[in-house]
């Protein structure tokens, strides 16, 4: 094996996300602001003869060799690197682990070969979360199918929120599939928390208001289970918000010892919550 990178791929959380069409090729246009959390996988990156993954999970989908592929055929490379992802963000749950391990994979395989590429424009090609962790931003506003990444000014004072870890998986695509247009309504949330965090001055007050997800009914459907854990946790004056398509849920805390206080209360009623900073 020859020169390596390490990179950490940290997982994102949805603060508010929009359905805003359906596109002919079947994709939604979404509108979404991310932010990053300081939850991450480990990727090392390679020179190598041939095309290996080592993931610590098993995954269906081998996103990060579509990764190595992609910016591969951007850059006229043979399509080889070796591949070794530590995970420790939870898979098909609405944080964005994959992408965020495929872009990690574009970023050090990008500094390996010494090629100047358009990552967030590669990264479009290899799935829709991968251009946010691409450009490298650790907040940014979404748009289109997600090839379009417009970085937000990063929060002086740090944000806090309450990850509930999940027990179950969802498939993103069985989520866009129950997912019907009358659900629509976050996309002036959307703007919200945009605008206020290009003006600098979001509040946790303020994410909590705004934090709307036009997916919640759809993976609800799917996944019975988040309505019962929102329900758990607003008996205790929680608020829950789903990242993505789920099933993951958040809370907005207004600083760390709240946080940590939050983080107490959910793991008391048998949630699994973990508190991260955000934006990191
Ligand atoms: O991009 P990714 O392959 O993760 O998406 C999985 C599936 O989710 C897609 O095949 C599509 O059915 C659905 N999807 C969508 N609109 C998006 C992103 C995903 O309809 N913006």
């Amino acid at each position: 094996m020859g020169r390596s990178v390490s990179l950490v791929a940290h997982a994102k959380l949805n603060l508010a996300l929009a359905v805003v069409g359906k596109r002919d090729d079947g994709y939604h246009e979404l509108r979404s602001v991310f932010a990053t959390i300081a939850l991450s996988d480990d990727v090392r990156v390679a020179v190598h003869r041939r095309l290996e993954v080592r993931n610590s999970v098993k995954v269906s989908d081998e996103i990060a060799a579509r990764a190595v592929t992609a910016l591969a055929a951007a850059n006229g490379h043979e399509p080889h690197a070796f591949v070794r992802i530590r995970k420790r963000i939870p898979i098909a749950a609405g944080l964005g682990g994959g992408s965020s391990d495929a872009a990690a994979v574009l970023r050090g395989l990008a500094s390996l070969w010494k090629v100047d590429a358009d990552l967030v424009k590669v990264a479009a090609d290899v799935g829709s979360d991968v251009p946010f962790f691409a450009s490298g931003s650790a907040v940014a506003l979404v748009s289109g199918r997600g090839e379009r990444v417009k970085p937000l000014r990063t929060p002086t004072d740090p944000l806090f929120a309450v990850v509930l870890r999940p027990t179950l998986r969802l498939a993103t695509k069985d989520v866009f599939a129950a997912y019907k247009p009358e659900e629509r309504g976050a996309a002036a949330h959307v703007d919200a928390i945009a605008t206020a965090f290009e003006r600098g001055v979001v509040t946790p007050d303020l994410l909590r208001v705004h934090a709307a997800n036009d997916l919640l009914a759809a993976a609800t459907r799917r996944c019975e289970a988040i309505a019962s854990w929102q329900a758990t946790a607003a008996a205790r004056g929680v608020a829950l918000f789903l990242t993505g398509s789920g099933p993951t849920l958040f809370a907005i805390a207004d600083d760390r010892p709240d946080a940590l206080r939050v983080g107490r209360i959910l793991r008391r009623a048998g949630l699994r919550a973990h508190a991260y900073q955000l934006a990191v």
